[in-house]
């Protein structure tokens, strides 16, 4: 299987496309304003990363019963799925609160002044085949919807390959551009920064390169399965972009 295609390729410059993005172009931080228009944007992709993961953990370790022994549970698969579920639904910190790394973005959110309400009447109101008379911010619903799709393609390859290349691989250094237009020394923005700051460290460490094994495993040597696989990652870093260009325009707009 020839993994050096165009197509990969292609995607590995939409991701150096997306880490250029103007959104974070070098010079002031955001202001506490644009900082809310980000969060109020971007909180659609934090929620729609569970049910990426959700999804695979269905494939890989589903909780159906009779339990039976699969080949994941031998070659770190389960335990790379399992961790990150752990990890990202049920996260404690050093005062023994428990949370959802969903929750403590919504958490961030409040520090910053966002405002989270519609993506919470969003979320609760969310059903997978029926969602044309939600409110959200135009760009946050075709990502969400192209997640979605992918999702429905019911496709361990497909669904590992957004989650390889567009979250856990692309994550560290989009999250790193992200941090270094939060303020450092404005303590409202802890919440947010620990968010940020804890993915890039565990996607750079762990689950970056264990989904990339994740990912050519699910692969099968096939030539299709990759090259279909690929289709949808940069269908998912092209939805970021985009998503992106709505936090910019909105900013522009409102400045
Ligand atoms: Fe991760």
């Amino acid at each position: 299987m020839n993994q050096n295609t165009k197509k990969f390729i292609f995607l590995q410059d939409k991701i150096k496309e997306l880490n250029s993005h103007k959104l974070f172009e070098q010079g002031a931080t955001f202001t506490q304003e644009e900082l809310k228009i980000f969060m109020e944007f971007h909180i659609y992709a934090v929620w729609d990363f569970m049910s990426i993961v959700k999804s695979l953990q269905n494939f890989i370790c589903p909780s159906t019963y009779p339990w039976r022994p699969n080949k994941y549970s031998k070659n770190g698969i389960a335990h790379l799925i399992n961790e990150i579920v752990f990890s990202e639904e049920s996260d404690v910190d050093e005062n023994d609160n428990y949370f959802s790394h969903f929750d403590l973005y919504v958490s961030a959110m409040h520090d910053v002044g966002a405002d989270s309400s519609n993506a919470m009447n969003f979320i609760e109101k969310f059903e997978l085949h029926e969602h044309n008379l939600l409110e959200a911010p135009k760009e946050s619903f075709k990502f969400i919807q192209n997640t979605f799709n992918c999702i429905k393609s019911n496709k361990l390859s497909n669904i590992a390959a957004i989650f390889t290349y567009g979250r856990e691989t692309t994550i560290p250094d989009m999250f790193s551009k992200i941090l270094s237009k939060i303020d450092e020394k404005d303590i409202r923005y802890n919440n947010l920064r620990l968010y940020i700051k804890r993915h890039i460290e565990v996607d750079s460490s762990r689950h970056g390169p264990l989904s990339i094994q994740l990912f050519n495993y699910t692969c099968e040597n096939s030539q299709d399965i990759f090259d279909e696989a690929v289709e949808y990652a940069i269908k998912a870093i092209e939805a970021r972009i985009l998503l992106w260009d709505g936090v910019l325009k909105k900013i522009n707009n409102t400045n």
